[in-house]
């Protein structure tokens, strides 16, 4: 009889996962969308409203929740103890981002090692105790990425982001037909930088509308301070969008 072996980092990475109740897988088939600014502020509105969040950077070509967040790399660190706790930005919130380690320097990771490089990530980094973990990704979907969706298929809810481009409309599908593909039935949507236009999109293709976030000139002012995207008219819309993730999904 033929015996599969699977990668023990991938096992020890399901295992990882297994610990919060839920891991929102935060993508985009386009750059620039708003996914960093939005994975990080729902985390930040998730941890205020009292629950244990973690939040995961694993963008490792363009790492840029830290600077949301206002944190230097030099002051993120990690304990390690049995892998890797994630860096607690304040009561609630845990995280982790491979800055700490590169400090901010551009890494160039081919295929396999780019592969390897987010398998060992999502091996070491312990998340219990968190409950909702929100996880930043790069734009697109690239092998590694497909990788980890299928194998995470039965941890992770996938949220796209998506701004209501007509030109990005075909990307958009696209992406969806890939979840779909991979074994994902429930889909949340964002749409950032509108008005709800997208809804009878999402509406049509049986995703999860969770709320749009309109353009607001004034959020890349508050960039980098917790304190001022609080005060910031972002975060009333992020927060709507907090509260239908939360009756969405139960
Ligand atoms: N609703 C919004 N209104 C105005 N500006 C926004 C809004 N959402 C995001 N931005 C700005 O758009 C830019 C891109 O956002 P962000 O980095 O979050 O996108 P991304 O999808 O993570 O990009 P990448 O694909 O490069 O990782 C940032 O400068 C951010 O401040
Ligand atoms: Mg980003």
């Amino acid at each position: 009889m033929k015996t599969v072996i699977e990668d023990p980092r991938v096992l020890k990475a399901i295992k990882n996962l297994e610990s919060p109740r839920s891991v929102y897988l935060v993508v985009s088939s386009k750059g620039g969308v708003g996914k960093t600014t939005i994975s990080t502020l729902l985390s930040i509105a998730s941890s205020l409203e009292g629950h244990s969040t973690g939040l995961l950077d694993l963008d490792f070509v363009n790492p840029s929740t830290h600077i949301i967040l206002g944190l230097d790399p030099r002051v993120i660190k990690y304990i390690e103890e049995k892998g890797v706790k994630p860096y607690r930005v304040f009561d609630n919130l845990y995280y982790f981002t491979i800055v700490s380690y590169t400090m901010d320097n551009p890494i160039a990771l081919r295929g396999g090692e780019a592969s390897n490089a987010l398998w060992e990530v999502l091996a070491i980094i312990r998340w219990n105790g968190v409950e909702n973990l929100y996880i930043d990704t790069p734009p697109g979907i690239g092998d590694e990425h497909l990788d980890i969706l299928y194998r995470l298929r039965r941890r992770v809810k996938p949220i796209i982001v998506a701004t209501p481009s007509k030109l990005a409309r075909r990307a958009i599908d696209r992406l969806v037909d890939i979840l779909r593909e991979t074994g994902y039935e429930e889909i949340l949507f964002i749409e950032n930088m509108g008005s709800g236009v997208l809804r009878p999109y999402a509406e049509e293709r049986r995703l999860l509308y969770l709320g749009f976030i309109p353009y607001l000139s004034r959020l890349e002012e508050s960039i980098g301070s917790i304190e001022k995207l609080l005060n910031e008219e972002v975060f009333s819309y992020v927060k709507a969008i907090y509260k239908n993730l939360r009756s969405l999904i139960r």
